[in-house]
């Protein structure tokens, strides 16, 4: 059994965080959790739509009842939203976690991956490279200081991200 029992990612958008948490899960034998799909599942509907209808405030109250829900329930991977660390109440909930990794990426990996990218409502813009710049030089600090880890995925493929995390996790192993 691993001695870490909830796991979350954190992370700008683009960064990984779902498709690494996934396979981290399957290494670690704990269920994955994605706060987006569920917020989706629960919702009916999709972010783009939520943020069309409720605003970004009424995401964010979605995502924050999620995350106390998930919070409370153990053993977990959770990938979260690049914007989960904003609230004060979410960082707070989030220390509840026995490991909190921060994947980042350099910002031409995180443009270059969401370059097309239809579905994330913040990237609607017209300039969303100079919106991705303005994320990070928001938000990292804020990673940073919610982390208990901090692994950069780059260029490099999920499999090899995940070993990383696995030897901070498991040393020795
Ligand atoms: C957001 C990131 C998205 C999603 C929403 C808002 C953000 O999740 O929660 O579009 O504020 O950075 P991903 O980081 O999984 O793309």
């Amino acid at each position: 059994m691993s001695l870490y029992q909830q796991i979350v990612l954190i992370g700008p958008m683009g960064a990984g965080k779902s498709t690494v948490g996934r396979l981290l899960a399957h290494a670690l034998s704990l269920p994955f959790k994605d706060s987006d799909h569920i917020i989706e599942a629960k919702t009916g509907a999709d972010i783009r739509w939520i943020f069309d209808v409720e605003g970004e405030e009424g995401f964010r109250n979605r995502e924050s009842a999620i995350l106390e829900e998930l919070m409370t329930r153990t053993p977990l991977v959770l990938a979260t939203g690049g914007g989960i660390v904003l609230r004060e109440s979410n960082r707070d909930l989030l220390q509840c976690a026995d490991a909190i990794i921060y994947l980042t990426t350099e910002l031409e990996y995180l443009i270059q991956r969401t370059l097309k990218d239809k579905k994330r409502p913040l990237l609607q813009v017209d300039n969303p490279e100079a919106k991705i710049l303005a994320l990070m030089h928001q938000r990292d600090p804020i990673y940073r200081s919610v982390a208990t880890h901090v692994v950069v995925t780059d260029k490099r493929s999920p499999k090899w991200v995940v070993r990383d995390i696995l030897s901070i996790l498991q040393p020795g192993k």
